[in-house]
Order: C-alpha cells, then structure tokens, then sequence
C-alpha cells in the first residue's frame, strides 16, 4: 500500500512544505570500498570518475568521448556591431567530416575595448536572433518552438528578431568587460521527442561512435557547447581559459552536465534548472523525476526514467553533479515564485557540494538554513533566491557579472 502511495504522489507535483518526506541523500564523499574520501587527489583521481559515470549510467546516457575532427568559418563579421562597442562575429562550426548540412551557428560579441575578455557561453532557447535586435544576426532557419516569439509554422520570422533581449542584458555584460558566445539549442538538437531523429543523436552516430538511444537531448546539448568551446579556444580575440557557462532551466540542466564533462569550462551558473538539474530529486517537492520523463522522455538516458516510482533507489542526486563542478566557480540560483524548479531544493543541493569544495580549500555556502530573497550567499559555490518569476533577470545578472569579474579576477 505505501508504495503505491508513494507512486501516486510522484506522479503529481508537491508545493507543501510540510509534506516533504525525509529523506536521505547518497554520501558524495562516499567510494564503492565503503571509506570515504579525504582529499582533493582522492577525489580527482577516484570518486569523481565513478561519481561521473554513475551520472552517465543512471541519468544523461553516455557522452561521446570520440575526438571528432570539427571545421570552423567565420560566416560575418563586424568590428563596429552595436555602435561600435563590440565586435560581432557568426560562426560556423561543422560538426560531420563529410555531411556539410551538419553545422551549428555560433554568435559572438567581443567587447572593442578590452583585450582578450573572458567570455560568457549559453545556448539559447529559439536562435541567436532573438538575443539582441541586431538585424544582421542571421535569422535562424531550423524549427523553433510554437511558444516563440514571432514564430511561423514552427519557424523564426523577423518578428522573432530581439525576442528574448531582456534574459541576456547584452549590452551590461559588454560594458562590463565580458564577451558572449551562444548558439540555438535545436541547431544540435530541437527540442522534440522526435527531434532526435535529424538532431546530432543521429546525424553524428557512426563519426562519434554512439547510437542515438545511448544518450539524450540534455548530452547532445551538453557536447555542442563542448564544441563553441573548442572554437573559442582558437579564437585569439578571447580569453579561453576564462570561460562562464550559463544555462537557464532546461538548458540550465544541460549547462550543469557540460561542467561536469568539460573541465575547459571554467566557471558554471546553473538558473533555475530545478529537477534532473540543481534540485534534489529525493525532495517531493515541484517537479518530480516520474514528471519529467512523462513529460520530456527525449532529454535524459534512458535509465532515468526507471526511477520514476523509486526515486530513493536513484544512485546519484543533484548535490553530486553540483560536486563535480568542484574546485571551479558555481553558482546556482532560485527564484521564489518558480516552485516548480524546487528553490530550497537546490539551495540545498548547493550546499552539500561544499563538502567537496571543501577538499579543495574553497568555501561553499556557510549554513544549510534558506537565505532571505535577493540576499546572495556563499563563495566559491554561490547562491541566491530571487524574487519574482522562472527566468532570466538584470538581477540574476548583476550577481553572475560580480561573481565572474571575482572569481577571473577582473
Ligand atoms: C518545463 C520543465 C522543466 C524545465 C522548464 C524550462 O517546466 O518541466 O524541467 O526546466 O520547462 O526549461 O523552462
């Protein structure tokens, strides 16, 4: 009886406090011998590689490690882009070695007066036209989501142009001295259950290796921004070893799984990814891992979707994908009304991956009690809740903004 309870819960979402379950969250410190860990060396050579392929059996699937040979063009470019502040570039990268018609577009902005910027990199959720009202930002050509913006049959019109302009304040992260890098999402794969099937998941199996059911959409968006990595990294107008990912929601869970798989990546903010992200999913609280997998059963592996009934049987949760970030620069955050992305749930995860901070000297964040909204706290691993609704706010980035410019110390 209790287990079936237990499976009609999960099922439904949960926004009580007072019906959270207790719960016991796997050790992170913990190795297969039963000892735990007691350094960084321990960590480094040992409980992160299991830690990391316990993420890649029971959570995104595998993530090709085949070294492919990738082609870049710079398609366009303006030294005197938006006023003349920054430089705009549109990249191509070519990810098949034969097959011409698999590519992803990169756009770039690099501030003109500063020398070697670190840069910022994000997919974005609808094409790089609707992060700022540039018209010479190439109007993305593939399928797009029937919720954005200007949108026509499933596909951008000039009317998408600058849609989304306010979740990237462009021009206070130029002023601020950093350059941005982002690409659309749906160029690796679009984000539909069939959208696997022209994505990269199939277009690129016999060159990486990987059969498309091996791994999810989160992993084949989590490998492209490996590959704007690998771009930029030859890209002498910026500073690639001060690379910031940031990803919000969806693309905030695969912005988490890319840190984890690409220590290049040298500081990762997390907004807002909740379940299968930052939240802890052993907490009964806004989305549920049964939820997810019903709802979106094209992002994660497909052993994901077995726990969705027994999720206290799940190996990993999130504190450990947040620990494999460690010793680099992390930041999560919440916002109040978002219950759905489980705030205290990834307060709470953020916090327990300061025990691995912690083998490195760093400081995490200091007191597992709740900070008050806008009321940033933490180090190294940093945090906050903010006030107000699911996106991405000047708030949000006057905190990632600070906390870069701290930590590559700008
Ligand atoms: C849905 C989904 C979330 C996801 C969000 C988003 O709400 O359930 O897991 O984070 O979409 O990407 O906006």
């Amino acid at each position: 009886l209790f287990s079936f309870i237990a499976c009609q819960c999960l099922a439904q979402s949960n926004t009580d406090e007072s019906k959270v379950q207790p719960y016991t969250l796997p050790d992170v410190l913990k190795m297969p011998d039963g000892k735990r860990v007691t350094n960084s060396r321990e960590w480094q050579l040992k409980q992160r590689p299991y830690i990391y392929r316990l993420f890649e059996e029971n959570q995104f699937g595998r993530f090709p490690a085949t070294k492919t040979a990738i082609r870049f063009r710079v398609m366009e470019s303006d030294r005197n882009a938006l006023d003349g502040i920054a430089t705009r570039k549109q990249v191509r990268i070519w990810l098949h070695p034969s097959d011409s018609t698999v590519y992803a577009d990169v756009l770039l902005y690099i501030p003109n007066n500063v020398k070697k910027p670190p840069v910022f990199i994000a997919l974005n959720f609808s094409g790089n036209h609707t992060v700022s009202t540039d018209k010479h930002i190439a109007l993305s050509t593939r399928w797009v989501s029937s919720r954005a913006k200007g949108g026509v049959n499933n596909r951008a019109t000039e009317a998408s142009r600058g849609a989304d302009t306010a979740s990237w304040q462009l021009h206070t992260l130029l002023q601020k001295g950093f350059a941005l890098a982002t690409a659309y999402c749906g160029d690796w794969e679009t984000d539909t259950v069939t959208g696997y099937q022209t994505g990269i998941r199939t277009t690129m199996k016999d060159i990486l290796n990987i059969q498309p059911n091996e791994w999810g959409a989160m992993g084949a968006w989590a490998w492209g921004l490996s590959r704007i990595v690998d771009y930029l990294q030859q890209d002498k107008a910026v500073d690639a070893r001060k690379i910031a990912l940031i990803g919000h929601s969806r693309l905030g869970k695969a912005a988490l799984w890319a840190g984890a798989s690409d220590q290049r990546i040298a500081l990762v903010i997390s907004n807002e990814s909740g379940e299968g992200g930052a939240a802890i999913s052993r907490r009964w609280y806004g989305e549920t891992v049964k939820i997810i997998n019903n709802n979106f059963p094209h992002w994660f592996g497909a052993k994901y979707r077995t726990y969705g009934d027994s999720v206290n049987t799940l190996p990993v949760d999130a504190h450990m994908l947040l620990s494999l970030i460690a010793p680099r620069p992390l930041y999560v955050a919440s916002a109040e009304d978002d219950k759905w992305s489980d705030p205290k749930g990834e307060f709470l995860s953020a916090f327990e991956a300061g025990k691995v901070y912690a083998l490195f000297g760093k400081q995490g964040i200091e007191t597992d009690k709740m900070p008050e909204p806008n009321q940033p706290v933490g180090e190294t691993v940093r945090y906050h809740l903010r006030t107000g609704r699911h996106a991405v706010t000047v708030y949000d980035w006057q905190q990632y903004l600070e906390f870069a410019s701290r930590e590559f110390g700008k």
